[in-house]
């Protein structure tokens, strides 16, 4: 039993009161400092191991098991943090044991997989990348940092920046894609939603750059298995976008489930210390993912959890998530001499140090109030804001004889398919505290907007997995009797995410064997795909009038889709990744190299007996419902001094008759290298809108940074030589000059 003491948050009010001088910026870093060592003096070790410990609550399950005893552990100072247990009563209660029932009255840190929205959803990541939209992006994460805060969290463990080429992998669903350099935008514009300009406003929470490093790029695109890539491939495409949010001061990072080099990521001093800390100065705290440090023993890596725990808190883990491992050990490893008591405090430094900027230790009960709870989630102005984000995550990949947008006059639809009428898988994987049954579907969607002007025959026809045909005649019959065919075929929410990779990545079921059915009918047929993924569409790409990817939407989904169908909103998405043909394709991205035999007609160069080297779809496609004409590119100067600047500008038309918005983007290519160079690499984009006949001058302006890349000896740097300049409205759409970089 403890002995009672004064909370530490009512000592830390007398603390500042005292201490306070008119300098508060500065003295305020000094009462802060101050106020960690008073507190830090008065830890035993026991106390300070607690602080390193994270445990989930039983509210929500997010890995492979549950301790039952976390309330014991909250009680006996054993918690630094609980994730998984939010609204503001259960997180104040929570919070009450740790302040009140131990010794020194730390308060908890609540952290939740805040990913795509708390409880108005969002599309899912790889949706909102598709967007290209940085401003909306960034108000979505600032959103649902206000829903969340407003139900007592304090930490999300977004974003995750794994960029991945590998659709079989089922997290792809939670990336921004292939890209590097769009990858780290979209985090940039999520740190700063979610921890805005202060830590301590109330409507702000910590931040996460997950999963460090590289977990996107597993063998096989199997969730969880080995990672091998060159020091080259890692530092130039999957550390970029972590180290752009070094720079956005993000609070924490979580280590990876896979081993790199040879080292689990949870293990790795490379990582965690002489990239994270040394080459990139990051200061906040290093969290593992879910019992990642127990993972080490089953790698091979570790003896044993104890000897996992020596190796983790060494190679710089600060906190350790559900494995308990920390709890169980440290005690002992120092008493061992295996790790220093200064190793500790370190750890427990960083941590309270987030508590402070929180302004937990001034009142731990902050975030947990019932009153804003009430006022600030999912409101009417979150779901209007929630459905235009998701009007401009949608990606127009076909549109024959512009089927689409409908007239709002059209007679009858013909509405089928196991999306059509679904309000479970519309907040995909990762939807946290989304509440699906308030999820608009697209059959409610399109009831909405037309109300009785449209005769609806909607008909299931299949589900989404099921091998049944029985549904198939009445699909036909409603196709029959129906002006126009709308098919919402895609996948179940739980087939991508955590733990939900496929080898195959058709359209699951029976589905494309129904819309095959459906076609014969003649009608034109527009699909509407909901998945997390990309899949092989290529019979559908043939056959079907017009294709919509919509991933999974979140909580407008309906309405958002009705929204593009009947033209309110002209489609502006484009593909954060490339589409294969087929499975046997992958890895296949954009940004790849030449060879020395880059594919020709010629018998011996690099391509397939079996199919096209070129993609389904590619990387930065997206169609609208206007056209839009690039004019020539034009250069300030064909030969840019490595120390000054390019200024590269187009002149986009909207030649269509309708308004519209266009992501132009734009890639260089370095010819010659120290190491192979890719063939193209996306160096800027903006989204601009225009008016039928309006034009508007793009201005990329380029400095030597944006040329360089990581070379053989690890250094950042640009190579004066030769490099191709491209924009255009994709990848494989671009106008193209050239310029040479000077010494
Ligand atoms: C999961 C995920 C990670 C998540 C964590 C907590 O295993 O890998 O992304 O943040 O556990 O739920």
């Amino acid at each position: 039993m403890h002995k009672k003491t004064i909370p530490y948050f009512i000592l830390l009010s007398l603390f500042v009161m005292l201490s306070c001088t008119s300098e508060k910026q500065d003295s305020s870093t000094g009462v802060m400092d101050r106020f960690i060592d008073d507190l830090m003096n008065q830890m035993t070790l026991e106390e300070k191991i607690g602080q390193l410990t994270l445990y989930t609550s039983d509210m929500d399950h997010t890995g492979p098991f549950i301790r039952d005893h976390y309330l014991e552990d909250i009680r006996a100072g054993r918690v630094g943090a609980i994730f998984n247990a939010y609204t503001a009563d259960y997180t104040r209660e929570l919070q009450r044991m740790a302040v009140e029932e131990t010794r020194l009255g730390i308060p908890l840190l609540f952290g939740y997989d805040v990913i795509h929205g708390h409880r108005t959803i969002f599309p899912i990541p790889l949706g909102e990348t598709a967007s290209w939209d940085m401003e909306a992006i960034e108000e979505s994460a600032r959103i649902a940092a206000r829903e969340a805060t407003a139900e007592g969290l304090h930490w999300t463990f977004s974003p995750m920046v794994d960029v991945t080429r590998d659709p079989r992998w089922g997290r792809i669903a939670e990336s921004s894609g292939e890209d590097p350099f769009l990858t780290a935008q979209v985090a940039r514009a999520k740190v700063r939603g979610y921890q805005g300009d202060d830590l301590r406003d109330l409507h702000t929470m910590l931040a996460t750059a997950k999963h460090f490093a590289a977990y996107g790029a597993p063998q096989a695109g199997r969730d969880y298995h080995t990672v091998d890539m060159s020091e080259l491939v890692l530092r130039n495409k999957f550390l970029p976008p972590f180290k752009a949010i070094i720079e956005e001061d993000i609070a924490t990072f979580m280590t990876a489930f896979n081993d790199l080099f040879g080292v689990p990521a949870t293990g790795s001093e490379y990582l965690l210390t002489q990239v994270l800390r040394e080459e990139w100065g990051f200061e906040g705290f290093v969290v593992t993912d879910y019992t990642s440090i127990n993972e080490m023993v089953p790698h091979g890596f570790a003896r044993d959890d104890k000897h996992a725990g020596e190796l983790a808190i060494n190679a710089g883990v600060d906190m350790d998530m559900q494995g308990a491992v920390y709890n169980d050990y440290l005690a002992e490893l120092v008493e061992e001499g295996k790790v220093s008591e200064a190793t500790i405090d370190q750890a427990v430094r960083r941590i309270l140090l987030m508590k402070y900027k929180l302004g937990l230790f001034e009142d731990p009960y902050r975030y947990s109030d019932p009153q804003r709870e009430a006022e600030l989630v999912m409101t009417e102005e979150n779901l209007e804001f929630a459905r235009d984000f998701s009007r401009k995550s949608i990606v127009l990949l076909k549109n024959d004889d512009n089927v689409l947008p409908l007239s709002d006059d059209v007679r009858s639809i013909a509405l089928i398919g196991p999306m059509a009428d679904n309000q479970r898988d519309l907040i995909g994987s990762w939807s946290a505290a989304g509440d699906y049954t308030k999820s608009v579907t697209l059959r409610q969607g399109i009831i909405n907007r037309q109300g009785e002007r449209t005769r609806i025959n909607y008909a299931l026809g299949t589900t989404v997995l099921d091998e049944d045909r029985s549904g198939f005649a009445a699909a036909l019959r409603a196709a029959a009797q129906s002006d126009v065919v709308i098919m919402a075929l895609g996948e179940h929410y739980w087939q991508s995410g955590e733990a939900a990779s496929r080898s195959m990545i058709d359209l699951p079921g029976l589905q494309e064997e129904l819309f095959d059915e459906i076609v014969k009918l003649g009608k034109p047929v527009i699909v509407v795909l909901m998945k997390g993924r990309p899949l092989t569409l290529e019979n559908l790409d043939e056959k079907a009038s017009a294709i919509l990817e919509t991933w999974f939407l979140g909580t407008t989904t309906g309405d958002a889709i009705a929204d593009v169908l009947f033209g309110d909103y002209n489609p502006s998405g484009k593909l954060p990744v490339t589409y294969p043909r087929n499975v046997g394709q992958i890895p296949i991205f954009y940004n790849a190299r030449n060879t020395g035999r880059p594919k020709s007609e010629g018998k011996f160069t690099s391509k397939y007996l079996d199919v096209s080297n070129s993609p389904l779809y590619p990387f930065g496609y997206g169609l609208s419902y206007t056209t839009f004409d690039y004019s020539d590119i034009r250069l300030s100067t064909t030969q840019m001094p490595i120390n000054g600047t390019l200024e590269a500008s187009v002149t986009v038309t909207n030649t269509g008759d309708r308004f519209g918005e266009e992501v132009v983007q734009l890639y260089t290519r370095q010819l010659v290298g120290s190491i192979t160079r890719p063939l193209m690499e996306l160096r800027g984009f903006e989204k601009i809108t225009l008016d039928p006949g309006e034009s508007r001058e793009v201005t990329f302006e380029l400095t030597w940074k944006d040329l360089a890349f990581y070379n053989a000896n690890n250094q950042f740097r640009a190579e004066p030589g030769e490099f191709h300049l491209f924009i255009g409205t994709s990848s494989a759409e671009v106008k193209q000059t050239a310029f040479s970089l000077m010494e």
